[in-house]
């Protein structure tokens, strides 16, 4: 996809010539002098006349005439240089690269050092820029008659740059890698639940798994009632479909040691079971599998950019329904770690599966847990539908997470954890635990539940129901999934293997 060049040169038969354009400066400079020059001075006349805007995040084009070898000219508006944030700068690349897709242009040069501040290295942009191209022109699969599916796409990209080509190659590779393992969970959450069964999200984690030559183990249902799963086994009593208790274990360094655990709600359909959902709720319950498709994302990202740190994957996935034979309220149940959960509402049934994979993650050795899941509507109500929702047993961990979770712009925000909840969950006169303490701050008592699992080990609790999916389009993506939390995860794996 991507090619560095190191030298400037402008006659090169192109779609698109793509430049940056700073606002303060008062003179045009490399290659954008350079285009100046081969258009008489009239590229400096169209921005005095305002046909090239260098308002942030503004898109203009203009047709070269011959007298360059790109047919058109595509600017990106930057704003004024000390103003200009990367988060911004992110949103702009994506508006850039949605509108070259609709103009069906497939190669482009970018004149790279344009979009630099004086004194930047470029290694950041270089991130930013290949990250932004895979998510921002990212289509939902459907299954429309006429596909969607695009036979002309951006597949060329000559990065032109001064600076140091090895470390841009090194920042356009993360960030592709970045973007594409975002997509991959985008895709996963978008399928519907007749297409993604547990059976289907199986198949497709073992294909990452070889892909990347990753160690990975699916149980059956036989092998969770040896191993006493009764949580997770609880969820799926109402189903025709088997569960599936899937890991995946990459293997970063000589020794089975430090290891983080990623694990991820595989719910591949939420109809509340006996606690039904309503008929508006329950749609859009296809995507309870996002978690899930969050560590996948992570795991493929991890797989080909094998940071030395040892990471396992663990995802419970089944559909949550209704049978004769299904889950009922008042039910109690035995989960792999011994506790007993009285059952007061089955579409709690998030962390009932969730419980026995923080257990099976701890038997894989891990160190750290996170866990990613479209837990709680509460989540939303108390955040909305941009930040995630954080819980954690350890501020150090969770100082980890939020630095990963920064570096790739994914907001998230710690909510408590206070004794007088934690004891909510313990309220039952059947059993150890109970599934739901009632609505008041409900995202937090579900939290709350799991902690009970993570016990002692370092562990975070990422709620992404509000972040998972989104209403309405945007700069870096369509309407549907978000592939959110992906690259966080990702990221902390890269940097706990820096740390050690
Ligand atoms: N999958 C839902 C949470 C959810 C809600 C995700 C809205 C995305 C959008 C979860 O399994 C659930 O049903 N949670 C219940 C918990 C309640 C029964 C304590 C909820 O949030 O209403
Ligand atoms: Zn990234
Ligand atoms: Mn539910």
């Amino acid at each position: 996809m991507f090619s560095v060049n190191n030298k400037i040169e402008l006659r090169t038969q192109r779609d698109a010539l793509v430049v940056g354009l700073f606002s303060n400066r008062k003179i045009l400079e490399g290659v954008l002098h350079n285009i100046d020059q081969a258009f008489e001075g009239e590229l400096l006349n169209l921005i005095r006349e305002g046909d090239i805007s260098s308002n942030t995040k503004a898109i203009s084009n203009t047709f070269s005439f011959g007298k360059i070898g790109a047919k058109r000219i595509y600017v990106l508006g930057l704003g004024d240089e000390k103003k200009l944030q990367p988060a911004i700068l992110r949103e702009g690349f994506g508006k850039l690269f949605k509108s070259l897709k609709a103009d069906k242009i497939e190669n482009i040069t970018i004149a790279f050092d344009t979009f630099l501040k004086k004194d930047e290295d470029g290694f950041d942009v270089a991130h930013i820029l290949a990250e932004s191209l895979p998510l921002a022109t990212y289509d939902i699969i459907n299954y429309k008659k006429k596909s969607n599916q695009r036979e002309r796409e951006i597949s060329e990209v000559e990065v032109l740059t001064d600076r140091e080509q090895g470390l841009i190659e090194g920042g356009l590779t993360l960030g592709y890698v970045h973007g594409k393992g975002a997509n991959t969970a985008r895709t996963l959450t978008n399928m519907p639940g007749n297409m993604l069964t547990a059976t289907d999200l199986a198949k497709f984690a073992v294909s990452i798994a070889e892909k990347c030559n990753m160690e990975y183990e699916v149980l059956e249902k036989e092998d969770m009632e040896k191993l006493g799963m009764g949580a997770l086994l609880a969820v799926n009593k109402g189903s025709e479909e088997p569960p599936k208790m899937i890991v995946l274990k990459y293997q970063g360094t000589n020794k089975w040691e430090n290891v983080l655990g990623l694990v991820g709600k595989g719910i591949t359909f939420d109809t509340g079971g006996y606690s039904i959902k309503s008929k508006t709720g329950i749609v859009g319950m296809k995507t309870d599998m996002g978690g899930a498709a969050a560590v996948l994302g992570a795991m493929e990202i991890i797989g080909e950019l094998k940071p030395s740190q040892n990471v396992v994957a663990v995802i419970p996935s089944t559909d949550n329904m209704i049978s004769g034979d299904a889950l009922k309220p008042d039910d109690v149940i035995t989960a792999m770690s011994g506790k007993t959960i009285e059952v007061l509402n089955t579409d709690a049934e998030g962390r009932l599966a969730l419980a026995d994979a923080i257990t099976y993650a701890k038997h894989h050795g891990a160190d750290y847990l996170v866990d990613v899941a479209t837990l709680t509507g509460g989540v939303v109500v108390a955040l909305g539908e941009h930040i995630t929702g954080a819980m954690t047993n350890n501020e150090a961990h969770y100082e980890e997470v939020l630095q990963a979770a920064h570096e790739e712009f994914e907001p998230v925000w710690l909510l408590p954890l206070f004794d007088r909840d934690r004891k909510r969950v313990r309220n039952s006169n059947m059993a150890d635990l109970n599934n739901s303490p009632g609505r008041p701050g409900h995202a937090i008592v579900a939290g709350a539940f799991l902690a009970e699992f993570a016990e002692d080990t370092p562990w975070v609790h990422l709620d992404i129901a509000g972040t998972a999916t989104t209403n309405s389009s945007y700069e870096l993506g369509p309407q549907g999934a978000t592939g959110v939390m992906a690259r966080t995860l990702a990221v902390l794996a890269e940097r706990m293997a820096e740390k050690e």
